[in-house]
């Protein structure tokens, strides 16, 4: 969570939805934000003041003229005091006065006066939010770099059925982070391989790995997060799909040779961070197998190397990083796959290293380029080293360019 140490300005506008916001503002704290918030007369109709500052420790302000005896304009010091502006909910009425300018309360009169990213996460009737003019008028807040956080569809306050509803409170707060997150990747399109594959003995076995997924959802979330288009092929795995990307469920090595190879070509940059099954069994009994009295032996056929295909099929600015997971000889084996596969970047851990690998939070791992190059960064959260081993992918694009 990169909201730690940010001062979020939470303007609540007057909606049926206001009372969601004392949800975000309590969320927000517990990312390790400042949350100061602003409030228009009418949001204080719907939800009391006192709510808000019970749970962000700090006053609520409504009136523009109210005195502060800190000798200060509050709306300009609050506009200065953002990282991040944030309008939840955003009614039709502060929607249309942030489009043409209108300044006429506390809340409209610090957006215009802040330099800060503006988050707007609309929540209002179907009616109202489809009317062209509200469209026109988020239209025209895009297009200036607002954030907009879309209102989700469903059953309304109101009795009608349609969009309108405000957005979660993990949307919303994924809409903030990505608003305080340089979007470095933005117009890239980058794949991701996470988790392992399972291959099938019979209908009820399989042969497969520890691979939790985790290493690969940071990498997709992260890049997601940074702006990227991102594309999730998945094996099986227990983790909710991270905002912003898009995920493609496989089993199996071969259903994943299949949704990886089908979609390369579009790819700027490819991460397998997937821990793929190098063989499956040369046959799947289409019945469970009785167990006999003797011993079993199967045979085992080789899977297709996905790595292996990418780098033969890259075309010319394509960025390939592949994973390494060894228990002995972690460098030179994993040096031997960044040459053979034809990677731009590998990244090697081992199941030897406290931390690292299946399963962990966290992950230690060494970075070898095609150069020659390595860097081991410490110990760290998986997420972090995703950041890393992005930072690295878009040194390389940039300097390929
Ligand atoms: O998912 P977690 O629990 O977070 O664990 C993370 C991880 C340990 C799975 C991850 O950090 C990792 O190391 N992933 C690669 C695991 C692996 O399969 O390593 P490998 O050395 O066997 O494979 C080398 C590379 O070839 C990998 O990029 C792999 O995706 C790819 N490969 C392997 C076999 C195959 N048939 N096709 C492939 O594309």
């Amino acid at each position: 969570m990169r909201l730690a140490g940010k001062t979020v300005v939470l303007c609540v506008t007057g909606g049926i939805a206001a009372y969601k916001a004392a949800d975000l503002t309590s969320k927000l704290r517990h990312a390790g934000a400042a949350v100061r918030v602003l409030m228009t007369e009418s949001a204080t109709q719907f939800i009391a003041p006192m709510t808000f500052e019970s749970l962000s420790s700090n006053r609520v302000v409504v009136d523009t003229f109210d005195r502060n005896f800190a000798w200060e304009v509050e709306h300009v010091s609050l506009a200065k005091a953002a990282d991040v502006f944030v309008i939840a909910p955003a009614t039709a009425n502060v929607i249309a006065k942030a489009a043409h300018g209108i300044a006429d309360d506390m809340v409209t009169t610090t957006l215009l006066a802040t330099k800060a990213p503006v988050v707007i996460a609309p929540a209002m009737n179907t009616g109202m939010y489809d009317n062209p003019v509200t469209q026109q008028n988020l239209e025209t807040l895009r297009a200036r770099g607002f954030h907009i956080v879309d209102p989700a569809a469903g059953r309304l306050a109101c009795g009608d059925t349609g969009r309108g509803k405000l957005a979660d409170t993990a949307d919303l707060i994924w809409g903030v982070e990505k608003a305080v997150t340089p979007q470095d990747l933005r117009d890239r399109r980058v794949l991701v391989t996470a988790g392992p594959t399972q291959e099938a003995l019979d209908p009820v076995r399989f042969l497969s790995n520890h691979s939790s997924g985790k290493m690969g959802y940071a990498v997709a979330a992260r890049a997601a997060l940074r702006g990227a288009e991102v594309t999730l092929v998945s094996g099986p795995a227990a983790l909710g799909t991270p905002q912003g990307v898009r995920r493609v469920d496989v089993v199996s090595a071969r259903e994943m040779y299949e949704a990886v190879v089908s979609r390369a070509d579009a790819q700027d940059i490819i991460v397998k961070a997937a821990a793929v099954g190098d063989y499956r069994p040369a046959q799947t009994a289409d019945e469970k197998m009785k167990k006999g009295e003797g011993d079993l032996s199967v045979e085992l056929t080789r899977n297709p190397d996905i790595l292996a295909e990418l780098g033969r099929k890259k075309r010319p600015g394509q960025l390939l990083c592949g994973f390494a997971m060894e228990t002995q000889n972690l460098l030179d084996n994993a040096s031997d796959k960044l040459r053979r596969k034809n990677c731009d970047l590998l990244v090697a851990n081992s199941l030897r290293d406290k931390g690292a690998g299946f399963q962990t939070d966290t992950n230690l791992a060494t970075l070898l380029f095609a150069d020659g190059r390595r860097e081991t960064p410490p110990l760290m959260p998986k997420e972090e080293l995703a950041d890393i081993i992005l930072d690295r992918l878009l040194m390389l694009s940039q300097s390929a360019r």
